[in-house]
């Protein structure tokens, strides 16, 4: 096969290094266990090391390829203390990347420390997950849009190890779909998409036989080429979270153009490796969440949560092929309460590093910290090795800018979502940097206004002023939630509309009536979130004056919906009569007019309240 030569192998040598191993260890066991379902690959070996020499061992060497080291994402070592089959605990023991001598350069090691030294005699169990990005490779490299994605993976049958291993094994896990071949040769079985090899006994160190495994995965491989993650710390009670994507799908290429046709209207034969949506899994409490690209708003996205997580689930315009490329961003702010923490005198952020994004390769991600104006003493402390460095960001209303810590980290897979710090001091003063800003400001004016008018005016304490500002930003935040949320609900409003045009176009009074419940589903549950935020605007005295606007606007909106669910009662109604379209233009034509009116008279509110 072709194929075969594009994987000619690599390991040549391994007669001469028998001499050079570390003869103290032998492994006496090793399950390997490899899980192909997605396009992140996942390696757990669980083994147990034994001291066969006389000397105190205090390390064990994990050997593997350059060629699988270059796309290893993660690795963590996990040592099981207690005895027999009671774990008691597993501690995640130090693995860090090392270069042994006398060892040839084609392989990449990686030294576990062991908790404490290995007597003569003595045996320690490990459980090793390695994690591999890009080890999928499609093939071949380009289908066309009804072909399912074939891909190929290749291991060595036996575990490269610089020691004597006694008795081993390997799995592979398929995803379950075609097998198109796999190396037979030593042993193999294919049972129930999971291809065995072993168990093989007593094997020299470096013991190597290669196998290629063809089959088919049409997991959507998202690939981020790159991410930034902005994380802005407000010390008013937010958490802002933006991330920009740079997304592709990073499967076998699609030839011979895209169909929507096929795509849409006979399932069998579209893309079976696209991917049209994407999922989130926020932390709980996220809330103003948005997703956006660079033509706007986006609204097919839909989220829900409970109190330990909020999912978002998001439709980009067009399903993506391989090859296919997206950029967009989303937003959503959190409870600082839940991330922001005093220690020692100092602040800490406590959040995850990665991308709340299921499944996804992140080829290059920067984390940016924004933290408030005025921090000093940042450090940050990461679980992982990244690139820090800082800068300056400058939004309205600051003096000297707000510093930025910055992380960089490439090959970052899900195990990277781990929790990550930044320790900074803060004055609580310089909270009041900006108001006190603001406050002279006012106050410059109205004593120049005093002096121009020759007016008597007196001026209110500072801090009470200060404190109405506080609640006049809290009050503007609101409305602006509440006209988010308005306009959620007349992107769902348009959407109803859309059902209708296609009805009229297809026919299809099913579907309509599936769109119909839909909307219903999302505006109830718009609705309820509306209504704390229209609560407490009501009885907030800060909102006295733009409250009568507000209660018209969502007064309308209701309005609205009810006229929208009439009307499309009675296209629907009038569809299954088989009436003609003349005599349903006629039936609607008021509600039609009462709703345009509508829809004007709410549109002017919001923007009546933009401009507050
Ligand atoms: C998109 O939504 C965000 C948040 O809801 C909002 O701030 C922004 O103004 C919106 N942009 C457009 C173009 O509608
Ligand atoms: C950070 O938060 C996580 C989850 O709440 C918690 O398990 C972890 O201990 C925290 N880390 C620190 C240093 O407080």
């Amino acid at each position: 096969m072709a194929m075969v030569s594009r994987f000619a192998f690599f390991l040549l040598w391994i007669s001469v290094l028998s001499s050079t191993t570390h003869s103290e260890l032998v492994i006496s066991r090793i399950d390997r266990r490899v899980d192909l379902s997605s396009h992140i690959v996942r390696a757990l070996f669980s083994m147990k090391v034994e001291n066969v020499g006389s000397k105190v061992v205090s390390e064990v060497l994990l050997a593997f390829p350059n060629m699988q080291a270059k796309n290893l994402a993660a690795i963590k070592t996990l040592y099981n203390e207690g005895r027999g089959k009671v774990k008691a605990s597993s501690v995640s023991l130090p693995t860090a990347v090392v270069e042994p001598e006398g060892m040839p350069p084609e392989l990449t090691f990686y030294s576990v420390s062991l908790p404490k030294g290995l007597e003569k005699g003595g045996t320690v169990s490990l459980d090793v997950l390695a994690v591999f990005a890009h080890s999928l490779q499609p093939f071949p490299e380009e289908i066309t849009q009804a072909d399912g994605q074939l891909v190929v993976y290749q291991d060595s049958a036996y575990y490269l190890s610089p020691y004597t291993v006694k008795v081993q094994t390997l799995g592979i896990r398929l995803p379950g779909g075609r097998v198109e071949s796999y190396t037979k040769f030593p042993n193999a079985k294919l049972v129930d998409s999971e291809i065995t090899y072993g168990p093989f006994e007593n094997l020299p160190a470096f013991s190597y036989s290669p196998v290629i495994v063809h089959f088919e995965n049409n997991y959507p491989f998202a690939v981020a080429h790159e991410l930034v993650r902005e994380i802005e710390i407000s010390h008013w009670g937010n958490v802002q979270i933006t991330e920009h994507y740079n997304l592709v799908h990073g499967g076998a290429k699609t030839k011979g153009g895209f169909s929507r046709l096929d795509y849409q209207a006979r399932s069998s034969v579209r893309g079976a490796s696209s991917f049209s949506h994407l999922i989130f899994r926020l932390p709980p409490r996220a809330h103003s969440i948005y997703y956006r690209d660079e033509i706007g708003n986006i609204s097919t996205s839909h989220f829900w949560g409970d109190s330990r997580k909020t999912q978002l689930e998001i439709e980009p315009r067009f399903p993506i092929f391989g090859g296919w490329k997206t950029s967009f961003t989303i937003g959503y702010g959190l409870p600082l309460q839940d991330f922001l923490f005093k220690v020692d005198g100092k602040r800490m952020l406590n959040i995850t590093f990665g991308s709340p994004m299921d499944e996804v390769i992140v080829d290059n991600l920067i984390v940016k910290v924004v933290l408030p104006e005025g921090s000093n003493g940042i450090s940050a402390s990461v679980p992982f090795p990244t690139k820090q460095g800082e800068e300056i960001k400058y939004s309205h209303l600051d003096i000297v800018g707000r510093p930025v810590l910055v992380l960089e980290k490439s090959n970052v897979v899900p195990e990277h979502n781990l929790y990550f710090q930044v320790y900074y001091h803060f004055n609580n003063l310089s909270l009041l940097g900006e108001p006190m800003m603001l406050i002279s400001g006012f106050f410059l004016l109205f004593v120049a206004c005093i002096v121009y008018m020759h007016t008597d005016m007196s001026i209110s304490k500072s801090s009470a002023s200060y404190l109405a500002k506080i609640q006049l930003e809290e009050v503007q935040a609101t409305v602006q939630q509440i006209q988010n949320i308005i306009n959620q609900c007349l992107a769902v409003h348009d959407k109803l509309d859309a059902s209708l045009r296609d009805l009229s176009r297809t026919g299809d009074v099913q579907s309509c009536k599936i769109a119909r419940k839909t909307a219903d589903a999302q505006l109830k549950e718009l609705v309820k979130e509306l209504k704390p935020l229209v609560t407490f605007l009501h009885h907030s005295p800060q909102a006295s004056h733009i409250w009568p606007k507000v209660e018209e606007l969502v007064a309308k909106e209701k309005d609205m919906q009810e006229k929208m669910f009439l009307r499309h009662s009675t296209v629907v109604d009038c569809f299954e009569k088989k009436l003609g379209g003349r005599e349903i233009e006629n039936r609607v034509a008021s509600q039609q007019q009462k709703l345009a009116a509508l829809r004007q008279e709410v549109d002017d509110l919001l923007e009546f309240l933009d401009e507050i």
